[in-house]
């Protein structure tokens, strides 16, 4: 399997931050990285997902550094990475993959409840972001990943805070990019799509049929994103957006 072995290179002694890593594709992201050789920091405010997560590493001999966080606390965040300078000396590549949307129309959805998902997925990506670059910095360089989605881009009614917290990391990420390019660090984000992290199985024949792909998504698809826009060959690459949706966006749907 010459494509396995030239991954493993590929992140061979790197360490890597995964948050939101106590389910769906943040535990995905943090089997692939420690299968491909990366020493891997998981992080969530779900105990019982990362004690799961970590489960499932040690299933593959990997023995993961742990972090109990919530992202919406400035605190924590500066914690967590004081722990993580002490632990394993510092990262090489952040995905940060956590966070959340409350669906509420406009005129209902609460303050603290704006606040709620900005602060985690808005303001938490940016802490973290700026803790990593710290670290990043002195190791001589990195690779940060941004978990946006196709709702920075397009909506359904009631997800204002979302598609806001999500348009925001768009822009977050390039303006760090080109801040933090001198570091040799890039920024990236991903746009999934439907990413199906539950019963693959239970889909729809017609969920699968309205993407141009012929499919759902997959967390293996926002893996290879991922490993594609951390891998240090792929160097060129930064300030930009990879949309991973089966095509989804690019449909024009008008009823007939
Ligand atoms: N699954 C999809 O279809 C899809 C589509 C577009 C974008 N995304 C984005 O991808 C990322 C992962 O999605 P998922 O489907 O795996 O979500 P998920 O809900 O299965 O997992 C998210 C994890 O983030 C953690 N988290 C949330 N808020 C946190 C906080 N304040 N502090 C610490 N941890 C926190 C949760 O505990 C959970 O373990 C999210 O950012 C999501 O918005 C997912």
């Amino acid at each position: 399997m010459p494509g396995i072995e030239q991954e493993q290179a590929h992140f061979a002694e790197k360490i890597a931050l995964i948050t939101g890593a106590g389910a769906g594709i943040g535990q995905a992201l943090a089997l692939a990285y420690a299968r491909n050789g990366a020493v891997v920091v998981i992080a969530d405010r779900n105990e019982v997902g990362l004690a799961d997560t970590s489960t499932q590493l040690k299933r593959i001999g990997h023995e993961s550094v742990s972090i109990t966080v919530d992202l919406s606390i400035p605190g924590d965040i500066s914690s967590m990475f004081t722990r993580i300078e002490e632990l394993v000396g510092g990262i090489d590549i952040l995905v940060n993959n956590a966070g959340f949307g409350i669906w509420k129309s406009p005129y209902e959805l609460e303050l603290d409840e704006w606040d709620s998902v900005i602060h985690t997925n808005l303001r938490g990506t940016f802490l973290c972001s700026r803790e990593a670059a710290a670290q990043m910095k002195k190791r001589g360089g990195g690779a940060i990943v941004n978990l946006s989605s196709t709702r920075a881009l397009m909506s359904e009614p009631n997800s204002e805070a979302y598609a806001a917290s999500k348009a925001g990391i768009l822009g977050l990420t390039h303006a760090m990019a080109v801040s933090l390019g001198h570091d040799h660090i890039r920024v990236n984000a991903i746009c999934p799509g439907w990413i199906e992290t539950g019963d693959y199985n239970a889909l729809r024949s017609e969920d699968h049929a309205q993407h141009p792909a012929g499919r759902v998504g997959r967390p293996e698809d926002i893996v290879n994103a991922c490993f594609y826009l951390t891998d240090p060959n792929n160097d060129f690459v930064t300030g930009t957006h990879l949309t991973v949706d089966g095509g989804m966006t690019r449909r024009m749907i008008y009823e007939e």
